[in-house]
């Protein structure tokens, strides 16, 4: 069988749902530094998310923008409009944390700078002459962000399962954001990964394109947790590494690293379809009962 355009793995379940965007938004005034309680690490671990997701996710919405043209199948092109007005609400709802972050002390202006860079210049469009090289690195893209989509859909599932989150009284407000992100995420779980074998389906471009995502998250967010710990004012000794995270992953209040190792191999498998991840009825089920959620579907409903 060639490499390209390889057996197309299809979704577990029949059922699809029509993405819309949220038009959500948060009041932050509540929300204490350590927002896990007692837990810096375990806080800036997640924290993370607002220092990546924005230029991440922006950077979702512009190379989706250019994808559009080449989509041969208008369900598909349904799904990647809704999940390109979903992303663009998520880069913005974790923006709006970082005001908050500057005034408890925290200014992470030094580490988005050098994410902005890494999303807008070393993975930007770039001056590449129209043809061959110019689609060989928007497809890259894509599969990089089909990789990307694995992890944010795993990540998704985690927060909406986190019980031990609530146990340890985190703060309701940020779980909300984090958990309305989650369950979308999951919600939209299959449309990265459905383009990029609509588009391309290299098999070899998989797996790459994973290599790189995985490597450079894990670079990312360690550098990110480092930064946060070593600039939060109240913090002697802001210092942390992997055991810390072992650690918190065994008590349930970060994702554990089996689970973790447990889902490369899934991504990698030919029999990979996101939808075999997460479930769409759970994410479904929060989006009906989150707070943001439903004061976006009331202020929605007020303005008709
Ligand atoms: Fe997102
Ligand atoms: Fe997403």
């Amino acid at each position: 069988m060639s490499n390209k355009q390889a057996r197309v793995p299809l979704p577990v379940t029949g059922e699809r749902v029509a993405l819309k965007a949220r038009k959500v938004s948060f009041s932050w005034e509540e929300t204490p530094l350590h927002w896990v309680p007692g837990d810096p690490f375990a806080t800036h671990t997640m924290n993370v998310l607002h220092l990546l997701l924005p230029a991440g996710e922006r950077w979702f919405v512009h190379v989706y923008r250019q994808i559009l043209p080449y989509i041969r199948d208008d369900r598909l092109r349904e799904d990647v409009l809704g999940f390109i007005g979903q992303e663009a609400v998520h880069s913005q709802a974790h923006d709006e944390v970082l005001p908050h972050l500057r005034e408890q002390g925290l200014d992470p202006t030094p580490y988005t700078a050098q994410v902005d860079w890494f999303f807008e210049k070393l993975l930007g469009d770039r001056t590449l002459p129209p043809g061959r090289a110019r689609r060989w690195w928007l497809m890259e893209r894509v599969a990089l962000i089909a990789a990307i989509e694995h992890y944010t859909a795993f990540l998704g599932d985690w927060i909406l399962n986190a019980r031990e989150l609530d146990r340890r009284g985190a703060d309701p407000t940020m779980l909300d954001l984090l958990r309305w992100h989650g369950a979308e995420e999951v919600e939209h779980r299959s449309v990265a990964f459905d383009l990029f074998m609509h588009v391309d389906g290299s098999y070899r471009r998989r797996a790459r394109t994973w290599a790189l995502a995985f490597t450079t998250l894990v670079f990312l967010w360690q550098r990110g947790i480092r930064f946060f710990l070593a600039n939060d004012p109240t913090l002697v000794e802001g210092k942390g590494g992997f055991r810390d995270f072992y650690v918190r992953g065994r008590r349930g209040v970060l994702p554990s690293t089996g689970a973790m190792l447990r889902s490369i191999p899934r991504y990698l498998s030919r029999e990979y379809h996101p939808s075999q991840e997460g479930s769409t009825e759970q994410a479904v089920a929060y989006l009906a009962s989150s707070p943001a959620a439903l004061a976006a579907l009331a202020a929605e409903k007020g303005a008709k």
